[in-house]
């Protein structure tokens, strides 16, 4: 590869944000800047085929795979020859924003189209994907395209899973068109590298442009079913009742004691409650409810769970409310290699721009590539520290810096013998 060449090479921010305002109209939520692209869904469908488009204006090598991860590679090199891939995902949560993801699809496509614009020749080629479901907002586990792509996962498992209306993973993707012959677990590729927004405030608060990601913490989600006894609101004395709703909110103020008496970087959450039938004069029959417990280290996230348990038992049995419990997904912390986080970090560092290391608390598709490859991740700001929100914003100037940035890694990768 010409050194000095890629030294000079800079990627275009104008095509870039304009590729993410255009996937960002798809899904669109009204009167808000947000998204809402559900994986599998036809926003979904519309979103894949734009990019997809893309891809093919730039005549990559376009493969699908059976759980419909879409993985496009330079062309021109031995066949097999492993890629340096970049990725990330286009579904979003419901309250989206068009970055969560988005940039690290686009800025891939960017990075390519910039390298193939410059006429660079390459030991490797770079590719870039889409991972099918990351969010998990739709259908659990999260990150479920590329835990497929890695092995983690059988296809089989995958494509049997529900969302909660009952639909299934293998007929949506057959609706949308999207499950396609291209083997699993995928071709392991020569490195990973993710482009992502930090989705969290460090970088902003501390005037930093660069996120240099050591890792991924450890992620445990539960669905909690509590069975009560429902009944008229204004006849059954308080002692006679097995009120499931009262257990979910003691849950509530559980998990967010457990998180104070921790201390960072514990963190807990319960984003969905349902409670059956939901009416103001009838003592529910049923409360269902998520927690989503995190810790960057894998003893304390077990401790928490055991704790989280234990307490939730004891409140069901006091009110006299049965439990069913089941584990959406579970994965431990992750650790990036040491040899793709200092690259990262030069990359950065020659772009003339400041940067600091940090954990992630959100979960990725890289994480699961560092299963299998040298895998590291690059965050750039995010307005007030606000994702998974309508009003999620990443300034131009950030777009641009982390595409730089993983302009850099990526070329640094296709000369890195591992
Ligand atoms: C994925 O977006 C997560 O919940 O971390
Ligand atoms: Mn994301
Ligand atoms: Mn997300």
């Amino acid at each position: 590869m010409n050194n000095s060449a890629s030294r000079e090479l800079s990627i275009d921010p104008k095509r870039l944000v304009a590729r993410i305002e255009a996937l960002g109209e798809i899904g669109a939520i009204p009167g808000t800047t947000g998204c809402a692209r559900l994986a599998l869904t036809d926003e979904d469908l519309s979103g894949r085929d734009l990019v997809v488009t893309w891809m093919r204006d730039l005549g990559l090598d376009i493969t699908i795979d059976g759980i419909g991860n879409v993985i496009a590679t330079m062309p021109g090199f031995a066949a097999g020859t492993p890629p340096v891939m970049t990725g990330s995902h286009i579904d979003t949560v419901g309250t989206g924003g068009k970055y969560d993801g988005n940039l690290g699809v686009l800025a891939g496509l960017e990075v390519i189209e910039t390298v193939i614009a410059a006429g660079l020749e390459l030991d490797r080629p770079l590719a870039v994907g889409f991972f099918t479901n990351e969010e998990g907002a739709r259908f659990q586990p999260d990150m479920l395209g590329s835990l497929v792509y890695v092995g983690g996962l059988s296809l089989e498992d995958a494509l049997l899973i529900q969302d909660r209306d009952g639909a299934v993973v293998g007929k949506e993707l057959d609706r949308i068109g999207y499950s396609g012959p291209a083997p699993l677990p995928g071709p392991t590729p020569h490195a990973f590298v993710e482009l992502h927004i930090e989705q969290g405030p460090v970088l902003e608060d501390e005037d930093i442009t660069i996120g240099v990601v050591e890792g991924v913490q450890g992620i445990s989600w539960t669905e909690l079913t509590l069975n009560g006894q429902s009944c008229h609101a204004g006849t059954t004395p308080m002692r006679l009742r097995h009120d499931p709703a009262y257990v979910a909110s003691k849950i509530v103020t559980f998990v967010r004691d457990l998180t104070g008496e921790f201390g960072e970087p514990q963190v807990g959450t319960v984003g969905a409650i349902d409670l059956i039938p939901n009416l103001v004069n009838v003592v529910p029959s049923v409360a269902t409810m998520t927690v989503d417990l995190r810790n960057t280290n894998e003893e304390v996230l077990q401790l928490a769970e055991t704790k989280f348990r234990g307490f939730v038992a004891q409140a069901a049995e006091r009110e006299g409310v049965g439990v069913q419990t089941r584990t959406l997904a579970r994965f431990e912390p992750v650790d990036f290699d040491p040899r793709v986080i200092d690259i990262v970090e030069q990359s950065a560092e020659a772009a003339g721009l400041t940067h600091r290391r940090m954990p992630s608390g959100a979960g990725h598709d890289a994480q699961m590539f560092a299963r299998v490859c040298p895998t590291a991740m690059i965050f750039t700001k995010s307005v007030n520290g606000i994702s998974h929100n309508v009003t999620e914003y990443t300034e131009p100037a950030d777009l641009e810096a982390g595409t730089n940035v993983l302009l850099r890694t990526m070329l640094a990768l296709a000369e890195t013998d591992f």
